[in-house]
């Protein structure tokens, strides 16, 4: 961490969680944070942002979407567009998450496309990115993850790239319980930091946000969170239930 940095802990509940659970999820959240300098920010299924957005009155915590279309309106039957996640109040919007990437076969093309939709309607963009298995081992890490970040950040004005969030999450470290080591990790967050430098500038890539996520669990938060790259969390599995999740957003270096 680098507290120059906004600091962002988010929960992506993923396909997850009865109506019933995640309003008590967010009110077990709201009632255990302790470090209030921190963003928090959950991502429920989106039939249940409303509800947890409701129960998030009247505390710091922040909801988004999991996924979001372009298009303002129109005929894109099972789409979200960045005008209903304003109506009902949701300031983040996950984007190019590797799921969406690679379950759903979403582009580098499509999800910039969204990166710029969201930007225009004040949501802020959580784009991921991060390289599989077979790229890692094939020596291509770095160059996946910095043709995610060229084509996401394609176009936009440095004033409108600070605006966006990264979140570094190795496809591999998914779900696996294989978490990247805290030196993988922020030799990654540093690497991406240097290409929004090239891209941009130093100021502009100081002041980005870069999120790990991929297994983040209490017992492996503070090893990552030490890391002067690494800005936050993006939390799967440990973001669903009250007690795992609080042990994360609240850990102490
Ligand atoms: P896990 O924490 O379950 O590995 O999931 C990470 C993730 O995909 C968050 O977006």
């Amino acid at each position: 961490m680098n507290a120059q940095r906004k600091q962002i802990f988010a929960g992506n509940w993923k396909m997850y969680t009865t109506k019933t659970e995640a309003v008590n999820l967010t009110i077990g959240i709201a009632e255990g944070i302790s470090k209030t300098e921190r963003e928090i920010v959950l991502f429920p299924p989106s039939v249940y942002v409303t509800c947890v957005i409701t129960a998030c009155e009247g505390t710091p915590l922040k909801v988004g979407f999991q996924n979001m279309y372009y298009e303002r309106e129109g005929a894109f039957t099972g789409e979200l567009s960045p005008i209903m996640i304003n109506d009902v109040g949701a300031h983040y919007v996950l984007l190019g998450h590797s799921e969406r990437r690679h379950i759903f076969g979403e582009t580098d093309d499509l999800i910039h496309k969204k990166v710029v939709a969201a930007i225009a309607h004040n949501i802020t963009p959580m784009l991921c990115v991060g390289e599989l298995l077979e790229e890692r081992e094939a020596g291509k890490s770095e160059s996946t993850v910095e043709m995610q970040i060229v084509k996401g950040f394609e176009g936009l004005s440095a004033e409108d790239a600070r605006k966006v969030v990264i979140a570094y999450e190795p496809v591999w470290a998914i779900g696996t319980g294989k978490v990247a080591t805290p030196q993988i990790a922020e030799s990654m967050h540093a690497f991406i930091r240097k290409t929004v430098q090239k891209l941009y500038n130093d100021t502009v890539a100081q002041s980005i946000p870069i999120l790990y996520g991929g297994s983040v669990k209490p017992d492996n938060i503070a090893g990552l969170y030490a890391m002067p790259d690494i800005d936050g969390v993006l939390v799967g599995g440990a973001s669903l239930k009250v007690q795992s999740f609080l042990d994360i957003i609240n850990v102490t270096l």
